[in-house]
Order: C-alpha cells, then sequence, then structure tokens
C-alpha cells in the first residue's frame, strides 16, 4: 500500500520554499553538509600561503601573475553542428530593464515592446498517436510520450539552411506529484503516479516551425527527431569505470547498461550536435544502506519522498543485488538529438558527483573539455580535458571523445591578506576578490592519481577522491559555462547558508550574520594563457548578487550598486552575441522577494558589472536554460515548477493556460493546473530577424 506522495516535513532553510527543498534536492538543507572531509577550506591555506609570502616578499610578484593571468584569449572552434549557436557580433535586444517584480506576479512580465508564449507545456503530446493530455487519466505509457515534468535545461536549435525549422533540446528534473495529479487519482493509482513520475522524468528533443525569422516557434507533434528520454530508458555506459563491479546489480551484470535517467540539470550542446546533461539531486530517488561512501553523496535511509521503491527493488539499495544501483546515476550523459533511435551514453570518465551543468569546448588545439560544477554546499569545481582530439565533420569520433581523458578539480587561492575577508562582502584593499588557481589531477587516462584508491573509485565516488586533494569547497557551484567571444570561464555560485565567518575565503568571501553567502555570486575564471586544456588558472569575482537597496555585501565589478537590477541566486548563465552574460536565478522571492528573473550583465567596457533585468516568471518558478537568440530578438527560458508551494486545488499559479479570472490569457485548456513550460520571448516592435548573420 502506498503512503500519500511527498509528505512535507515543513521546513525550509534560506528562504527557500519547503516544497522545492523537498523534492528539488532531497531536503539537503536539512541534512548536515554531506562534505565533512577534513580537507580544509582555503582560508588555512591561504593564510599559510600570504604570511610565506610576505616573508619572501613576493607579494608584488604574485599581483602580476595574476594579471597577466587575466589577459583576453582567442575564442574556440565553433559548433559545426548548428553553424554556431553564439555567433559573434551583430544582434542586439534592446529593452529597457525592469527592477524587481513583486513575487505573487503569476506571469512572465517581460520589457515593453516584447512579449511571450509557451511554446511547449508539461503533458503536450510529441507524437502522432500521443494521448492528448488528461490530467485525471496521467499514466505512465502517456507520460512517456509527452513533454515531460519541470524543464530546466534547454538549447533551441535551426536547421542550417531552413531557418523555418528546427528543434529544442529539453531535460525534465524533477516532478511534484501534490501538484500534477488529485490526491485521489494518488490514492486510487499509486503504481500509475509512480510511472508517470519515472517518465516525467528525463529529456525531450522537439521538433519545431515557424514562418520565418524573428517570428515565433511552434512545435511539431509527430517530429521526425521528436524523442522522450525518461526514467525507464536503456542507457549504455563508458570509460573507464565502464562494468566495474562497482556499477553492477543484479538486473545488470554487465555494469554497463543503465534504465534512465534523473535529476537532469543544466548541460550543453558539444560542438559536434550532441547535448550532455548533468544527473543531479540523484540521491533523493534511493532508500540508502547507510554506507560512508552513500552519506558523502547525501543518501537517507529512510523511505523516500516518492515512494518509487514500493514499486521497484532497484530503488531501494538494501534489496538483494541492488546495493550498486545508485552508483548508476550522478553521471554526464551525452545523447545525439538527430538520431531517435540512438542509445544514449553516461560518461564515467567525467566522475560521477551531483552534475549542475557540462558545458563543453574545444581547446585551441582540438581536445574537447568539459567544465561541470557540483551542487552542494562546500563542494567543488571540475574539469574535464579529453586525450582524443576533435575532428571536424567526424561525429562518430567526435562522440568517443568523453570517454577518455583527465578529470581535475579545482582548488582556489587568494591573493588578499585573509584578515581583509571578514565576510562582509568589502572589497580588499588591493581592489579585488581575486587569486590563482590549479587545477588537480584525479584520473589521468585509465590511470589514477589519488593515492589508495584505483581509477573505478575515483570516477565512482569523485567526492571522495577530490576530498584528499585539497580541492576548494564553493558556495554550491551551478551553472559553468564559456564565453564564445573571450573565452573566458563563468561560475554561479548560488548560495550557501553554512558559509560562516570562520570559513570564508577570497573565492566565497561573503558570510552574513545568520544568513552565510544568502544571495550567491559570480567567479570569472582565466585559464592560462587562455588555453583551456591548463593546469593553472587566474579568477575574479563578477558580482556579488543582492538587492542593493537592502544589501550592502554586494558588488558589481565597480560598477554603482544603485543603478543595478536586483539579482539573488544566480543558477544557469549564457551568453548574446557580443558576449554578455545572461544569468538566470533560483531562489530569489526567498531572498529579496522578488520573483525569480533572467538578467544581462554587461561584461566588457566601461559598463562592465551592469546588471539589467530582462524578465521574470511566475510565482513559485524558478527561471531555468536561457538561451539568448539577439539576432532573432529572441529569448528563451525554462519556467520550472511553476505553482510549487501550492496544493491541489489551491494552485498558487495557473500559468500558462489561466483561469478565465487569474491571469492575461484566456483558458486554452480545460485543466487547471500550473505547468512548466518553455518560453519564447520576442519582439513586437519589428527589427525581427532582418540582420545579417548566422542563424541559431
Ligand atoms: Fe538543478 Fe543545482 O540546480
Ligand atoms: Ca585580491
Ligand atoms: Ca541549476
Ligand atoms: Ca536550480
Amino acid at each position: 500500500m502506498l503512503k500519500r506522495h511527498l509528505p512535507m516535513v515543513g521546513h525550509t532553510r534560506g528562504n527557500r520554499s519547503a516544497v522545492t527543498c523537498a523534492l528539488k534536492c532531497g531536503n539537503a538543507c536539512a541534512h548536515p553538509v554531506p562534505n565533512t572531509s577534513e580537507n580544509p577550506h582555503f582560508r588555512d591555506i591561504a593564510n599559510a600561503a600570504i604570511s610565506r609570502r610576505a616573508a619572501l616578499g613576493l607579494g608584488g610578484g604574485l599581483a602580476a601573475a595574476v594579471v597577466v593571468g587575466a589577459q583576453a584569449v582567442s575564442t574556440a572552434p565553433t559548433a559545426e553542428a548548428h553553424g554556431g549557436t553564439h555567433p559573434k557580433g551583430g544582434g542586439k535586444l534592446e529593452f529597457r530593464a525592469l527592477n524587481g517584480v513583486p513575487k505573487t506576479v503569476d506571469d512572465v512580465t517581460v520589457p515593453e515592446g516584447y512579449d511571450w508564449k509557451a511554446i511547449i507545456r508539461w503533458g503536450d503530446p510529441l507524437f502522432a498517436d500521443s494521448p492528448e493530455f488528461d490530467i485525471t487519466a496521467q499514466t505512465g505509457e502517456s507520460q512517456s510520450r509527452q513533454f515531460g515534468y519541470n524543464n530546466d535545461y534547454l538549447d533551441v536549435i535551426s536547421d542550417g539552411r531552413d531557418d523555418r525549422r528546427g528543434y529544442l533540446v529539453s531535460n525534465h528534473e524533477y516532478t511534484n506529484e501534490n501538484i500534477m495529479f488529485s490526491p485521489e487519482y494518488i490514492a486510487s493509482n499509486p503504481e500509475d503516479v509512480v510511472n508517470a513520475g519515472i517518465a516525467a522524468h528525463g529529456m525531450s528533443v522537439v521538433e519545431l516551425r515557424r514562418e520565418g525569422r524573428g517570428r515565433p516557434w511552434e512545435y511539431v507533434r509527430g517530429g521526425r527527431r521528436n524523442r522522450r528520454i525518461t526514467g525507464f530508458t536503456p542507457f549504455s555506459v563508458d570509460g573507464p569505470a565502464a562494468g566495474t563491479d562497482l556499477l553492477k546489480t543484479v538486473e545488470d551484470p554487465t555494469g554497463a547498461r543503465v534504465l534512465g535517467t534523473l535529476n537532469n540539470c543544466a548541460g550543453g550542446t558539444t560542438p559536434w550536435g550532441t547535448v550532455l546533461s548533468g544527473e543531479e539531486n540523484f540521491d533523493q530517488y534511493f532508500v540508502g544502506t547507510g554506507s560512508a561512501e552513500e552519506a558523502r553523496y547525501g543518501l537517507g535511509t529512510t523511505p523516500t519522498q516518492r515512494t518509487w521503491e514500493t514499486v521497484y527493488d532497484r530503488f531501494d539499495l538494501n534489496n538483494e543485488g541492488y546495493a550498486n544501483e545508485v552508483n548508476r546515476f550522478g553521471w554526464i550523459i551525452e545523447m545525439d538529438p538527430e538520431d531517435p533511435e540512438s542509445t544514449p551514453v553516461k560518461h564515467t570518465a567525467l566522475g560521477r558527483f551531483k552534475h549542475e551543468a557540462g558545458t563543453a569546448v574545444l581547446s585551441r588545439d582540438g581536445h574537447a573539455v568539459v567544465y561541470s560544477g557540483d551542487d552542494q554546499k562546500n563542494d567543488y569545481l571540475y574539469k574535464f580535458v579529453s586525450r582524443k582530439r576533435y575532428r571536424r565533420g567526424d561525429k562518430r569520433h567526435n562522440m568517443t571523445l568523453l570517454s577518455e581523458g583527465t578529470l581535475y578539480v579545482a582548488q582556489f587561492t587568494g591573493d588578499s591578506p585573509a584578515a581583509e575577508i571578514d565576510g562582509s562582502g568589502k572589497v580588499p584593499s588591493d581592489g579585488a576578490f581575486d587569486g590563482r588557481g590549479r587545477w588537480i589531477p584525479l584520473v589521468k587516462n585509465d590511470r589514477s592519481l589519488v593515492p589508495g584508491m584505483t581509477v573505478e573509485e575515483v570516477l565512482v565516488h569523485t567526492r571522495l577522491a577530490a576530498d584528499q586533494v585539497g580541492a576548494t569547497k564553493m558556495d554550491r557551484p551551478e551553472d559553468v559555462e564559456t564565453n564564445p567571444v573571450t573565452g573566458k570561464v563563468y561560475m554561479a555560485l548560488t548560495n550557501n547558508d553554512k558559509r560562516t565567518v570562520a570559513t570564508v575565503d577570497e573565492a566565497n568571501p561573503v558570510a552574513t550574520p545568520g544568513g552565510g553567502n544568502r544571495d550567491g555570486h559570480v567567479i570569472e575564471i582565466t585559464e592560462r594563457r587562455g588555453d583551456h586544456t591548463a593546469e593553472r588558472f587566474g579568477w575574479n569575482i563578477l558580482l556579488l548578487a543582492g538587492d542593493p537597496a537592502k544589501s550592502e555585501s554586494v558588488y558589481f565589478s565597480g560598477y554603482p550598486a544603485d543603478k543595478v537590477s536586483p539579482i539573488s541566486c544566480p543558477d544557469n548563465l549564457a551568453f548574446d552575441s557580443e558576449g554578455n552574460l545572461w544569468i538566470s536565478t533560483d531562489g530569489a522571492p526567498g531572498k529579496i522577494g522578488f520573483g525569480d528573473a533572467l538578467h544581462k550583465v554587461t561584461l566588457e567596457g566601461r559598463n562592465r558589472g551592469r546588471v539589467e533585468q530582462f524578465l521574470s516568471v511566475p510565482v513559485d518558478a524558478e527561471t531555468c536554460g536561457p538561451v539568448i537568440h539577439d539576432r532573432d530578438n529572441s529569448v528563451f527560458v525554462n519556467v520550472q515548477h511553476p505553482g510549487e508551494d501550492g496544493e491541489w486545488g489551491k494552485h498558487t499559479s495557473y500559468f500558462p493556460d489561466y483561469l478565465p479570472a487569474s491571469g492575461p490569457v484566456q483558458v486554452r485548456d480545460r485543466v487547471a493546473v500550473p505547468r512548466p513550460s518553455v518560453v519564447q520571448v520576442f519582439s513586437t516592435t519589428g527589427n525581427n530577424g532582418t540582420g545579417r548573420g548566422r542563424r541559431h
């Protein structure tokens, strides 16, 4: 007999919604931070280094080295598969910035001269024979042929010569059964609800069409490439840990074939046209055995909120033969959106942790480099460098690039005295939060570089390996993206209420009383000589987020704080064709009282650090997966978990269909529930796609 889904534990930390805490990251905040390693916070290392430097009179030399490391670099080769989603120069989105939209506004709020439409919603049928969305009859079968729930990652790609056709790739991070289904449906159809939930996870590929450049896209039911990948879809496993005993279960004695992908968060389109996706908070789907390895990944030993273990043995690791099932999640996956019959892959060479993102870029000499953050308080930033090199036009070869290479974890060192990093966010006397960094190798090809651990152990228990080598504990690494214009790398640190004055360091310098790093920050990384394969880098903080009207610990690279839009909890990052950074947020309502938003940040020139808000999303939603097609005067975002804090019959959002009396759009569907959706924001004032330039 199934329990009612998702008993809420009634807590919330850091002012995030209790429901979001429970469902998105398995109440991570309610449990101790899993990183209990003695790996020191770098403040301790930095103090030792600075006193040593002072003794040797080396302060000036270090500063000079940082300046050299911070020079602009050349760009990587452009994407061949779709002609480059980020062409250099050209298009420009003109808009008057918003200045914080109240969190109670149940709408996508856009600047004057723009409008929005939902391209596809949770439950929309993908195939000619898909069942219509019917909230009173959702099953695993129907859901596996419809658009999934809580879309997070997004890319929108137009087909080369035909600007009227294209496709989107999106993922489906997690489910919220209590607002997806009525209590009566959950009680009377428990197994259908479990299966619908598993099938609502994963990824979607959806074909698009439009009347021409600058016109809104619509999705194509029955498109050739349409595909659903779910928690049931077979994956192959490759890389040095494929087939290891640590990945074997009674259902899969090969250790190389896994059913499903779960909790997919940010990702990226590779230069060879495939899509990467990070499996993030996978721990919450499993009942653990209580091992130390499980604890380091945050697994609990009690029944899960979604109760999948009551239907499928593999979700309870205590069942005979299933102890390793959890080791089969937490990977970067790669899938080919052009081939709906292809088997997606889990790449063990990139390590196992709560992958927030997977951003692939080519180094100048053709190695594939993937940056990925591990999104947990006090966890780490990683980088993978392929052994083999990219071959233009050889997709089959390029799809082997992520099977073998070097996996690194990042160590950040500051250049200012520890006494000047006091948790207040006050800029140190050298004028910047900045310093140097080192990429510490954990695995090189099939060889472990971590004493006492085999290569398989390092790749499966990557967090434990990184604990041993002096990686820097960060304020929840979310998205990491490379700027296609300058080659610099940007990393969103979303927040960390466990950061204290005792553990601040120059790379994580904010610890407000009672709030830790409440609003998050963004770090700019410059690889040495602009080489993405380098083992050294320079870094500086681009911004410390917050509402300047209420917070003293804000910083915008010197841009006047009273002239920026309020921003909190940076999560996903993207770039426009001119190399401006766009930041979407997750958690702003609980921190600054405004709806989650999408902001443009100028990176170069006299306006560096200027934050301009472009949109905000409906009640309880987070802004995800921004895609900036400025040549088409269009911006795309995923509106994830609208109405998350509501309950059945008392929804807090009715986005995007709305009830006649509660929103700006006439009801378009008989179902009145919030539906996570892909949204296109487009200009209504002309100048649509008339500029020269490449397709997006
Ligand atoms: Fe899925 Fe770290 O956000
Ligand atoms: Ca400094
Ligand atoms: Ca995220
Ligand atoms: Ca998020």
